[in-house]
This record gives C-alpha cells, sequence and structure tokens, in this order.
C-alpha cells in the first residue's frame, strides 16, 4: 500500500533539492482529480476536476509552499514575508510553524476570507492588514524582503513555481497523458505559469505525447491581462483572484500563446453559478475564486467555443470552507423541529 509522502518525496528528482535539503512538508498535493458528470454532459467533453482544496491547508499554494519553507529553512532564514488574498498567508503560515521560523502576512483590510484569516491567526502568523489592495501588499513586501533580513515567499520566488507544478505531473500520471484542455482561474498568474512548466517538463521528456491548451479566466472586474494594462482598483467577489496587476503576467501570456490557448473573463455571477453548480450537482464544495475555472469552460461551451470530445481538466484550486458565506447567503433557513418523527418525517417529505 503506498502513502502519499508529499510532493517533495514523490517527485524529487525534477525538484530543485538535494539529500542534505532539511524538507518542511505536510504531506500535500495527491490531490482527487474527480470525473464531472454533469460538466462532461453540458461540454460534450471529459471533464475533470482538480481539487485543490483537498491540500493540507485548503489551497493549492502548499505546494509551492512546501518548497519555498524548505528553500527558506535551508537557507537560514529566521522569518518569511508574503503578501496574500489570503491563501498564500494561510499557507506560509502553517509551513512556517513546522520550519520553526517566524511568518509575516500583509493582507489586504477587510479583503480575506474569515477562514483564511482564522488560519493565519491559529498558526501564529504576524499579521498586517494594509490600507490597499492585494498589488499594495506586493509591492510591500518587495520593499521589505529587498531591505530586511526575511525571505519573500510570494509566486514571484521560483521555487513555489517548481512546487505548483507537480500537479500537472499528477494529472498526466493519472491520465496517462496530457489532456487536451486545462482551465484555470488566474490571479497572480504563477499557477498558470507553473502548470505550463510542468507540462512541458513532461512533454520534453516523452511523459506526455503533447502539451494541453492552456486557458486561464480572470474575473471581469480584476482582468488586467484582458484587458492589456492593470487595473487600478480591483474588484470582484472572488477575493482571491481580486488583483490588478499580476506578477507573472509575462509568463501568463507565454502559456497562453505557447500553448494556443486563451485568457479571458467571467463575471462575478458566471462564478457564482459554477460555484452553486459544483456545489449542487457535482458534490465538489470550493471557494468562488476556483468556480472561474469551470465558469470559463460553461462560458466557452455556451459560445460554441469547446470542441467536443476532448479531454479537459479543471484546477479548483480552494476549498469552499474558507468562504463560506457564499454558501450559506440566500440559502433557505434550516427549519426547526421538534424531537418527533413523524414532524420530521412529515417536514421532509417523506410522510
Ligand atoms: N484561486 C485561489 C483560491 C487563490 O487563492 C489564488 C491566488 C488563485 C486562484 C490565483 O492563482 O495567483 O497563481 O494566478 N491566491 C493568492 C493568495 C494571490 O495570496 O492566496 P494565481
Amino acid at each position: 500500500t503506498h502513502q502519499w509522502r508529499g510532493i517533495i518525496e514523490e517527485y524529487r528528482d525534477r525538484l530543485p533539492v538535494d539529500d542534505a535539503t532539511p524538507v518542511v512538508s505536510l504531506g500535500e498535493g495527491g490531490t482527487p482529480l474527480v470525473h464531472a458528470q454533469v460538466l462532461s454532459e453540458r461540454t460534450g467533453c471529459d471533464v475533470y476536476l482538480k481539487v485543490e482544496g483537498a491540500n493540507p491547508t485548503g489551497s493549492f499554494k502548499d505546494r509551492g509552499m512546501t518548497m519555498a519553507i524548505t528553500r527558506a529553512k535551508e537557507e537560514g532564514a529566521k522569518a518569511v514575508i508574503c503578501a496574500s488574498t489570503g491563501n498564500t498567508s494561510a499557507s506560509a503560515a502553517a509551513y512556517a510553524v513546522r520550519a520553526r521560523i517566524v511568518c509575516a502576512v500583509l493582507v489586504p483590510q477587510g479583503k480575506i476570507a474569515l477562514g483564511k484569516m482564522g488560519q493565519a491567526l491559529v498558526h501564529g502568523a504576524k499579521i498586517l492588514q494594509v490600507d490597499g489592495n492585494f498589488d499594495d501588499c506586493l509591492t510591500l513586501a518587495r520593499g521589505l524582503s529587498d531591505n530586511y533580513p526575511v525571505a519573500l515567499v510570494n509566486s514571484v520566488n521560483p521555487v513555489r513555481i517548481e512546487g505548483q507544478k507537480t500537479a500537472a505531473f499528477e494529472i498526466v500520471d493519472r491520465l496517462g497523458d496530457a489532456p487536451d484542455l486545462h482551465v484555470l482561474p488566474v490571479g497572480n498568474a504563477g499557477n498558470i505559469t507553473a502548470y505550463w512548466k510542468g507540462y512541458q517538463e513532461y512533454a520534453a521528456d516523452g511523459l506526455a505525447t503533447h502539451t494541453p491548451r492552456m486557458w486561464g479566466f480572470q474575473a471581469s472586474g480584476a482582468a488586467p491581462i484582458v484587458r492589456g494594462e492593470p487595473v487600478k482598483d480591483p474588484q470582484t467577489i472572488a477575493t482571491a483572484i481580486r488583483i490588478g496587476n499580476p506578477a507573472s503576467w509575462e509568463f501568463a501570456e507565454a502559456a497562453r500563446d505557447a500553448s494556443g490557448g486563451l485568457i479571458d473573463e467571467v463575471t462575478d455571477r458566471q462564478i457564482l453559478a459554477a460555484y452553486r453548480l459544483l456545489s449542487a450537482q457535482e458534490g465538489v464544495f470550493v471557494e468562488p475564486a476556483s468556480a472561474a475555472s469551470v465558469a470559463g469552460l460553461l462560458k466557452a461551451a455556451e459560445a460554441g467555443r469547446v470542441d467536443p470530445g476532448q479531454r479537459v481538466v479543471c484546477t479548483v484550486t480552494g476549498n469552499g470552507l474558507k468562504d463560506p458565506d457564499w454558501a450559506v447567503a440566500g440559502a433557505p433557513q434550516p427549519v426547526t423541529v421538534p424531537v418527533d418523527a413523524a414532524a420530521a418525517a412529515a417536514r421532509l417529505g417523506l410522510a
């Protein structure tokens, strides 16, 4: 029987580590690739969900963070810092606990989901709420790491990308080849960069016969790559991707162009519709930003831009429990019943 050992042990030969590296892991990766029946029917394709909310801190960030914190530990760093819309900070805080180093996080004030704030707090991170957006937080984090003894663990740190590319390896290992199309949400654009790197490496080494087309989706109110210019005041209910000037902008465009792909936008309404479809019809509870991938696939399918018969993977990046407000909002209040089988049965429509 095989126990998953975390991405560094599973893909050691493809990552920048050696025998002396002090691996800091929470057993990340090895996440489910779930066949999506309703999405397959709607698109005429074979659609799978890469469920990254199953990672230890509930998002794909753990793949990059095991590498970034391992590297920080290896280099003797006493403290790390990141800017975050919530998931990076949750992940950095948890891995820093294991490495016994200090974690500082910069988050946009009032704009991160409660569950993510709770994670940073409970893992003992030093949290500063910045009077600004994510882009301002990243500028500040870069400045601090340039001038003070603190290592930057945002995805501008190349080892983050190395860790995150393992999700592509897992997909090819599971399916036996690369999918035809890979769809994901785009915020700071690190993840699309990482998947593209992973798919290219496997194809170059003959472990896949081809690379997929890469489709990325930004929220309409935070779609700088689609607009072709930074967005000063990005707005979306999908707070994880509320980013106006992505750090990996050019890499995302390179992935799009080299793969024959696409970077497009989806509205908050489309994101919420996909969010509800995933939970109510596929049984997969994600946070709103994660649903941007599925919203984008459905938008393209409705516009006749998805050829049937393809193998498609949508990454759903974060767990729904991170941001439960959207699950509860607009849902009917549960009714209260006495401890009485007949009354309960009547309410359930069983009698
Ligand atoms: N989905 C979720 C749930 C995220 O948290 C993020 C990014 C993305 C998608 C976009 O990924 O930035 O690589 O394009 N969250 C970062 C954070 C910004 O701080 O947690 P990306």
